[in-house]
């Protein structure tokens, strides 16, 4: 009997055993610690729905680091993760290194809405030659945030310019340092990352500039309405001394969010998730923050680097079924409004902007749609990366005061030439 009892007692726990091993899922996924916390709601509420299991893997908040920490596994082609998010600056580089399962079969087999979703996203980003490889769950845009109170107190309007913003500042700091030492006109992400990047391409095309087509031979990286951008922002922080000295070494988004949330600063580049933060009950800038689309330089547009995160599936997963039953989750209806509730995200899902309750709950929408209408994206070439961290590095040195701005821009210029020409070789 007891004999029975222990082979029963094995083949019940091998029986289990192997079944929860066998629906086990890996999804990969960082951003700032509030954002990492909800999604592991959303995943509990996938896991109950569904019946699978979910290894969570929680990612850095920095996009680089994210993007390491996938290309590792990737490169080894290990099946986990099976799920990951991506930032729309790498899912060209990770669908051509063929990392990427192609989803038409699920969105065909399971009448996915893909209509629902925002078709340019989808045609410029998520559309590879092997068809649909990733898809859009928040898209991202840079705003600023501004005191509402102190401009008011100080009798500013929010700044059109980025020379109204300098001169707000400059009468604001000065006034409000008796009070507080830390105070500092304007926190942006000036470390050397991914960030600065984005940073960087809005003072550019707000001026004019650009980087030229960095997919085809003909760059303009080198050029003077840069040159001037990338000067302002050295002179932001040595010149005016209106962003902290700290903001090359150690700002990046939450560094920055920190900054104003705690009352140290009159504006705030930031992306719209620092909206609900700022919002929420122990923020001591809670109902004193407006948001804006970003100053241009006097003549010139306003400009927001584009944004935002996409999901994909691992080609080696051994899970790809319960992978795209997680996918699909995340971008039904239900879970994407409660994202954009909890999180103030952009949905990638149209349909959730017409939604009665996010309208009311969600006033900023407004601001944030029309900063999408001056979205700027990085170019979408598979060596971005690359790239891009050869341009951070000429302007960090430029900003950090190491490098003149046009020698800075010539170099980086140089070097992006030779990558391009070795590529295309
Ligand atoms: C945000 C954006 C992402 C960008 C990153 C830079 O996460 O969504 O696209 O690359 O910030 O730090």
């Amino acid at each position: 009997m007891k004999t029975t009892f222990i082979a029963f007692f094995i083949l019940v726990v091998f029986f289990f055993g192997c079944s929860r091993e066998e629906s086990q899922l890996t999804f990969s996924v960082g951003g700032a610690p509030n954002e990492v916390d909800y999604w592991e709601t959303i995943i509990h509420e996938f896991e109950e729905a569904e019946n699978v299991q979910v290894n969570f893997l929680r990612q850095p908040t920095d996009t680089d680091q994210r993007r390491q920490g996938l290309v590792i596994p990737l490169k080894a082609e290990e099946d986990d993760p099976d799920v990951f998010l991506m930032d729309v600056a790498w899912v060209g580089q990770f669908s051509t290194s063929g990392w990427l399962e192609p989803l038409d079969a699920f969105i065909r087999k399971d009448g996915f809405q893909i209509d629902a979703m925002f078709q340019p996203v989808i045609e410029q980003v998520d559309r590879s030659p092997n068809g649909i490889i990733a898809l859009p769950v928040y898209l991202d845009c840079g705003i600023l945030y501004y005191r509402k109170d102190l401009l008011e107190k100080y009798g500013f309007d929010i700044p059109e310019t980025w020379n109204d913003l300098v001169k707000a500042s400059e009468k604001i700091q000065g006034g409000e340092r008796g009070n507080n030492p830390m105070f500092f006109g304007f926190v942006w992400q000036g470390a050397q990352y991914e960030g600065l990047m984005c940073n960087f391409l809005e003072y550019i095309s707000s001026n004019g500039g650009s980087l030229g087509d960095l997919g085809k031979k003909d760059i303009t990286i080198d050029r003077k309405e840069n040159e001037e951008a990338l000067t302002f922002m050295r002179d932001l922080i040595h010149t005016y001394k209106i962003s902290p000295p700290n903001t090359f070494t150690e700002m990046k988004e939450e560094e920055v969010r920190h900054a104003f949330q705690s009352g140290n600063a009159l504006f705030e580049r930031n992306w719209p998730y620092a909206w609900k933060l700022h919002q929420s009950d122990a923020s001591p800038v809670k109902d004193k923050v407006g948001i804006a689309i970003l100053p241009a330089f006097a003549g010139c547009r306003s400009a927001a680097a584009l944004g935002g995160w996409h999901i994909g599936i691992s080609r080696f997963s051994d899970h790809k079924e319960e992978a795209w039953k997680l996918v699909s989750f995340i971008m039904s209806y239900d879970a994407q409004k409660k994202l954009a509730l909890n999180l103030g995200w952009n949905p990638g899902r149209k349909d959730i902007y017409q939604d009665a309750e996010v309208i009311n709950k969600k006033p900023e929408m407004d601001v944030l749609k029309s900063a999408l209408a001056y979205a700027v994206a990085r170019p979408n070439v598979p060596y971005y990366s690359l790239m891009s961290s050869i341009l951070q590095r000429y302007i960090h040195a430029a900003i950090s005061g190491e490098m003149a701005p046009g020698e800075a821009l010539s170099g980086a210029q140089g070097d992006i030439q030779k990558t391009i020409d070795s590529y295309h070789e």
